[in-house]
């Protein structure tokens, strides 16, 4: 074994930061015998240098994080500070002075991924982020070497904690959005401002990444189609009961069935209680993937946390450190493909729509009209009278596959008809 160690930097010490550097420390002999050399910590960029980190030497702490990633000595940097700036501008600057990068940052890597990659393989350095989506479970390795020798058709997933432990509550307890959220809140899983989270803006950074890898080309944050799931009602969760679904916070990455294109994309949906993504609880996440040879694989495990986090970024500088040792560097972008992402009106999908409308003769045939003249195959419809004798009814619409852009039309027009007194909900039916 080499004696000399390999330096790593560290930029950010909170909640996963200081857990890479206990497991750094604690794990220090087992991690230099699976490297083939010992890993030292050799400086932490943090913005608050007077807060007592346990277990790190506070000779180590610094504020100034371009000093620390241009010191020249650095093998590694671990870049654990999320957002775009000035992670962007220490990751560049880190490589130009020669080291590799572990990072965690999916927003990032989202959004500028492909930039990145090209300056780290100019460079002749790595750039690794399995962190950077859902938290511990390996699934970038998975899809970019484990599963290089098959074709990716698609990738599902619940990859986002927050919105999975809310929806999970709404089902298990009949509560609406609001009250799940608030103890989601209480309970830490929600941040102050669950924007990121419940907008699905989180989830869509992860599947930009997730879909660049699986398919071989370039899907920027831009390209993902995004609706959160704060409208998601316990009336949803009740239809959803009625078809024997649930309702999940889903990214969904597909390749067109004629191969051409992709389309990634977030948003809530119906999923049958038969889904192994339905049996997904609290904030756990779960990546259910699709490919020509290998079928049907799911990957499992927790998506967030400090320590859950750590492991991800562990995995990586394992991974980085071996490469440097080797003179070598591990895979990096793949976009070889070049498929152009498709707007979200070619998806096609089934959809699951709840019309309250008047409850009169030749209401329901005007309303198989409308889907029959969008060409939207009705599978099954469900009518229900209201007790309150006012004249309306609850339809419930479930459709066959149909492109989105064919459903909007339809439920546009819908929405003009003078029987049709509110469109309650429309909901994508996925998984089956
Ligand atoms: N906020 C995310 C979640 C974790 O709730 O899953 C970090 O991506």
């Amino acid at each position: 074994m080499r004696t000399r160690p390999l330096k790593v930097a560290l930029l950010g010490c909170g909640v996963v930061g200081s857990e890479v550097a206990r497991i750094m420390t604690t794990h220090a002999d087992d991690l230099a015998a699976r490297i083939g050399a010992p890993v030292e910590l050799a400086g932490v960029a943090v913005r608050r240098p007077s807060k007592v980190r346990e277990g790190i030497d506070p000779a180590l702490v610094t504020t100034d994080a371009t000093a620390l990633v241009k010191r020249g000595d650095i093998d590694v940097v671990v870049e654990v500070i999320g957002g775009i700036e000035p992670a962007r501008s220490l990751i560049t600057t880190a490589i130009a002075h020669g080291a590799s990068v572990v990072s965690a940052n999916k927003a990032l890597l989202a959004q500028d991924g492909a930039a990145l990659h090209a300056v780290a393989e100019e460079a002749g350095k790595d750039l690794y982020y399995e962190a950077a989506v859902a938290g511990a479970i390996p699934l970038i390795r998975p899809l970019r070497e484990s599963l290089a020798g098959d074709k990716i058709n698609r990738v599902m997933g619940i990859v986002n904690g927050t919105t999975n432990f809310i929806l999970d509550k709404m089902d298990s307890t009949g509560a609406g959005y609001q009250e799940a959220l608030d103890e989601a809140t209480a309970l830490g899983y929600a941040e102050a401002d669950p924007t990121a989270d419940v907008e699905g803006f989180d989830a869509a950074a992860k599947a930009a990444i997730l879909a660049g890898i699986a398919f071989h080309s370039r899907v920027r944050l831009d390209d993902v189609h995004r609706e959160g799931m704060t409208e998601v009602t316990a009336a949803d969760f009740a239809s959803a009961k009625n078809m024997g679904c649930t309702i999940k916070l889903l990214a969904i990455c597909e390749r067109a069935a004629d191969g051409g294109s992709v389309t990634a994309r977030v948003h809530p949906a119906m999923i049958p209680l038969t889904h192994p993504l339905a049996s997904v609880r609290g904030a756990y996440n779960a990546v259910f993937v699709e490919s020509d040879a290998a079928g049907q694989l799911m990957f499992y495990g927790p998506g967030a946390g400090g320590s859950p986090t750590a492991s991800a970024v562990l995995g990586d500088l394992v991974a980085v450190c071996r490469n440097r040792l080797a003179g070598a560097t591990g895979p990096g972008e793949s976009a070889y493909a070049a498929l152009p992402v498709s707007p979200m009106g070619e998806v096609v999908t089934r959809y699951h729509i709840s019309l309250d409308v008047a409850d009169k003769p030749g209401v329901l045939a005007q309303v198989a009209t409308v889907f029959a003249e969008h060409g939207v195959s009705i599978d099954t419809v469900r009518q229900q009278g209201r007790q309150d004798g006012d004249g309306e009814a609850s339809l419930v619409v479930v459709t066959h596959r149909a492109s989105d852009a064919s459903l909007n039309g339809t439920v546009e027009a819908l929405r003009s008809l003078d029987t049709v007194r509110g469109v309650a909900s429309i909901m994508r039916v996925e998984g089956e």
